[in-house]
């Protein structure tokens, strides 16, 4: 396993496989682009397979805050520390920022509170006709 934290060698083949559930899921190219328009990304990449096993990403004004919009390791892969590796360096790149906020379902809290992050209330808006990114 390697993490990455530029898009530099990534194909959208490389990415098969992520948004298990959607009813409508982005593309492998709609991926890709959405790693490359992120302000901070890592990726855990399975060097036999060549291919993403796990990635997060991070929107931020590089001045105060980041919101971390996806977190997701493949589900073969899940439960072996790769989701925690991914956070831990998505919070040392944002570690000189004052606010890093993301939502996450209740299952997840514990999750999150070892990285001592803590709960609050979000408010969301979805366009689900536009879930695909298309
Ligand atoms: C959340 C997610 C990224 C965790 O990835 P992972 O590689 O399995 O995480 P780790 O192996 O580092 O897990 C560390 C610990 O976190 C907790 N944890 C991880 N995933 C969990 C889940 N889905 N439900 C409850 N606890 C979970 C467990 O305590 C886990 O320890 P365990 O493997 O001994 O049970 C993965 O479950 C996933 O991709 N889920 C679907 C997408 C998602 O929910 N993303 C989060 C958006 S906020």
């Amino acid at each position: 396993m390697r993490y990455d934290l530029t898009v530099q060698e990534l194909t959208p083949e490389m990415l098969t496989g992520f948004f298990v559930g959607w009813p409508n899921p982005p593309n492998v190219q709609t991926h890709l682009k959405m790693l490359k328009n992120s302000s901070y990304i890592v990726l855990a990449i399975d060097n036999e397979e060549n291919m993403v096993v796990g990635f997060i990403t991070a929107i931020s004004d590089d001045v105060l805050s980041a919101y971390i919009p996806f977190l997701e390791v493949l589900p073969e892969y899940q439960h072996k520390g790769i989701g925690r590796e991914l956070v831990e360096r998505m919070l040392k790149q944002l570690e000189g920022l004052y606010m890093i906020d993301l939502i996450c379902d209740d299952k997840l809290e514990s999750f999150y509170s070892s990285f001592q992050m803590t709960k609050s209330l979000a408010m969301i808006k979805r366009n689900y006709n536009r879930q695909s990114g298309l």
